[in-house]
Parts: C-alpha cells; sequence; structure tokens
C-alpha cells in the first residue's frame, strides 16, 4: 500500500505555473468594466493557494502582468496598480497564518515607490523557512526579459573574472535567471488561447502544458483539480526511451 501511496504522489506536479488570462474578455461578457474582472481575478487567485496548499504543492507561479502589459490603456493600468497594492494589503495576514511565503519577480521597480515598498513588506511578512507553499507573482515580467537581463549579468561577471566561461551551465542560468522557480512541472493557461505570451520560457522547457477554455474569473478549485488529475494520467519520458 505504502509503495502504491508512494507512486501516485510522486506524480503530483511540484511546481505548478499559471497564465490568469481573460479578465477582460469576462468583464466585457458580463457587461462590466475591464477592473472588475481583475478584481474578480484576484478572488480566485484566493482559493487556487487555498488548494495549492491542501494539495502539497511546492510552488505555484502566477503571470500577474507582463512586460507587454504595459501598452495597456492608463486606466487599466492604473486599476490593475490600486489591486495589487489591496491584494498584498488584504491578503498578507491570511498567507502569512497559512505560512505561506511570498515572493514577487520582474521588473517590479516600474511599479513605483509605494508598490515597491509594499512588496518588500509582504515578503518579509511572509518569510518563512519551511514554507506551506512558495508562491511567485510575476509582476512587470517578460521571459526574453529576463534572458537577457540574465546574460547581461553573467557577462559582465566573466569580463570582472568572478566566474569562468567553463562555469557557465544550466544550473547558473537558473541561479542567474530572476525566476524563483527553475522548473514547471505542469503549466495552465486559462482563457481558451494557446500560447506563452512570453512566461517563463526557459522553465517550461519540460511542463505539461493545459490549456482551458475558461476565463480566468470563472476557474474554480474544481477546475484546479481536473487540472492536477489530468497531470497525473501523463506519461513523463524527458526524451527517454521508456
Ligand atoms: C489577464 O487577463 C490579466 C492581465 C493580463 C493583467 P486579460 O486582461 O488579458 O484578459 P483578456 O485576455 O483581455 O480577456
Ligand atoms: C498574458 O496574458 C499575461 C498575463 C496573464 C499576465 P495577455 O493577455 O497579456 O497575453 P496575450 O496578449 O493574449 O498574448
Ligand atoms: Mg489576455
Amino acid at each position: 500500500m505504502a509503495n502504491i501511496i508512494k507512486k501516485i504522489s510522486q506524480k503530483t506536479p511540484k511546481n505548478i505555473a499559471i497564465i490568469m488570462d481573460g479578465n477582460g474578455r469576462w468583464a466585457i461578457a458580463n457587461s462590466l468594466n475591464v477592473s472588475k474582472g481583475h478584481k474578480q481575478g484576484v478572488e480566485v487567485v484566493r482559493a487556487i493557494v487555498e488548494e495549492s496548499i491542501r494539495q502539497n504543492i511546492d510552488s505555484l507561479t502566477l503571470y500577474a502582468f507582463s512586460s507587454e502589459n504595459w501598452s495597456r490603456p492608463k486606466p487599466e493600468i492604473e486599476a490593475i496598480k490600486q489591486l495589487v497594492l489591496k491584494a498584498i494589503e488584504d491578503q498578507v495576514p491570511e498567507l502569512t497564518e497559512q505560512k505561506v511565503k511570498l515572493k514577487f519577480f520582474g521588473h517590479t521597480d516600474d511599479f513605483g515607490e509605494k508598490i515597491i515598498k509594499k512588496i518588500k513588506e509582504a515578503e518579509n511578512a511572509t518569510f518563512s523557512e519551511n514554507p506551506s507553499l512558495q508562491l511567485n507573482v510575476a509582476l512587470g515580467y517578460g521571459g526574453r526579459q529576463d534572458i537577457v537581463d540574465l546574460t547581461k549579468e553573467i557577462s559582465s561577471r566573466v569580463q570582472q573574472g568572478k566566474i569562468q566561461l567553463s562555469d557557465i551551465n544550466e544550473d547558473l542560468v537558473n541561479e542567474y535567471s530572476c525566476s524563483p522557480v527553475s522548473n514547471v512541472d505542469l503549466l495552465i493557461r486559462t482563457g481558451g488561447d494557446r500560447r506563452i505570451s512570453n512566461f517563463l520560457l526557459y522553465q517550461v522547457a519540460y511542463s505539461e502544458i493545459l490549456f482551458v477554455d475558461k476565463y480566468w474569473p470563472d476557474f474554480s478549485k474544481e477546475d484546479f483539480i481536473k487540472c492536477i488529475a489530468n497531470f497525473k494520467k501523463v506519461s513523463r519520458r524527458f526524451g527517454k526511451r521508456v
């Protein structure tokens, strides 16, 4: 029995990432302002975090705002900024209680002093040595930008003689990437589109990818459980003959 349990639990995805897409279309479909879609999206995050803890997931990495999303209308960006502030204020006490370790990554500096300060406070408040879940939030993140940034950083270290060319390997690239997760087991995208949209390009090399038609505000705990169940059915070969 113990062996069977071990076999099944080995297939549980350790690291899950989600492209939370469809807030705008959900709002339009419900005759609401786009910002209301983003607001509803935050509510869904709470339920998915709770379920991730229950399922013993190591890390949940959420795509909240891409480097390309800066080209959205100013009022929408402003609404998202306000929501980020409010979401941190509202959710940090609960996350702390749940022993969730929160980390933001991407060009977060572009969001201004107020958000930077809030992010730092939230990260400090939720620091936990033995977290129930590592919750990573990509904010102002672009996969290509990350690769450019880390290439510059590694090159500069080589130039200064701090690292040797021969030190550069896959682990070092992971180390210099701003992404707190190095391997995504399961990537979920809601909203019906089948693309990556510049998310975690290096880290999804061997992810199972599930596209869900529902808009993010309609995505439920049950949908998430179904995604995990689907993941468990997949044979992951990593290029091997098995
Ligand atoms: C995803 O929802 C959230 C962000 C990009 C901030 P969208 O706002 O992209 O929703 P759709 O794709 O327009 O419906
Ligand atoms: C991806 O969604 C980014 C986030 C969910 C934060 P987008 O709506 O920005 O992606 P595209 O434009 O459909 O590719
Ligand atoms: Mg979208």
